[in-house]
């Protein structure tokens, strides 16, 4: 098992995280045992972190201990991963707007321990402002404003030095155009506010999907 990143393992074609919670066998194809450690893998065919880790990014901002803020968190399927990443130190606050999704996002929740679930629609931030300041805003909604509530979430609840990390899909945004133009339009938005750090496609894992990396311009 190598490491790539922090608390983030590759063995051959494939990703791990180290199972912070012993037996916990959700979302993950298979685990692997290793030196007294279980490692679950990470498909990068449905988690789209796991597909820029695989593309071949140069920095992946999480590590122990890291308060993120997740916007768009459905049952908790990459949550659980981060979950591993951050440790039992770090927090992840996953908001999701579906009601049928929070309900799994809860069970996710009690088995991790580092995952507050928040039922709310990432576009309104005031709904849920008690949330502290964070280490990494994360954002996989897949609506037309992405960029927009991603920018929203950022400027409110970053730290400074904080990074914000967005997959965007282009089919949600505008079917009609091409998807590099579309990512050419939400990258505008974004821009104004914050710096672009890294980008790649995800294809072949996601198609028409571009993931993204920043920090706050200051
Ligand atoms: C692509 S799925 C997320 C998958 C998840 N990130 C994962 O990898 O495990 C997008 C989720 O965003 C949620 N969503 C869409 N619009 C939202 C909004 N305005 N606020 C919060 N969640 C939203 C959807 O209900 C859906 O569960």
């Amino acid at each position: 098992m190598k490491s790539v990143f922090d608390g983030v393992f590759r063995s051959g074609r494939k990703l791990f995280t180290m199972n912070m919670i012993r037996g916990y066998r959700e979302y993950t194809r298979s685990t692997v045992s290793e030196g007294g450690k279980v490692y679950r893998e990470w498909d990068p065919g449905k988690s789209k972190p796991a597909a820029a880790i695989m593309k071949g990014i140069k920095k992946f901002p999480l590590s122990r201990g890291s308060k993120v803020l997740y916007l768009g968190a459905a049952s908790g399927a990459t949550c659980s991963f981060f979950s591993d990443i951050i440790g039992e130190d770090g927090v992840i606050y996953a908001v999701e707007i579906s009601e049928r999704s929070v309900r799994d996002l809860n069970n996710t929740s009690e088995a991790r321990g580092n995952i507050v679930p928040i039922l709310a629609d990432a576009r309104k931030p005031e709904e849920y402002e008690w949330v502290e300041p964070v280490d990494i805003v994360f954002q996989d909604v897949a609506s037309d404003d992405q960029a927009q509530i991603l920018v929203r979430n950022a400027v409110k609840f970053l730290k400074k030095g904080g990074y914000a990390m967005i997959a965007i899909k282009s089919r949600s945004i505008d079917v009609t155009k091409p998807p590099r133009e579309v990512y050419k339009d939400q990258l505008e938005i974004m821009e104004k506010k914050m710096k672009v750090l890294e980008k790649v496609e995800l294809d072949p894992f996601e198609k028409d999907h571009l993931f993204v990396i920043m920090q706050m311009r200051t």
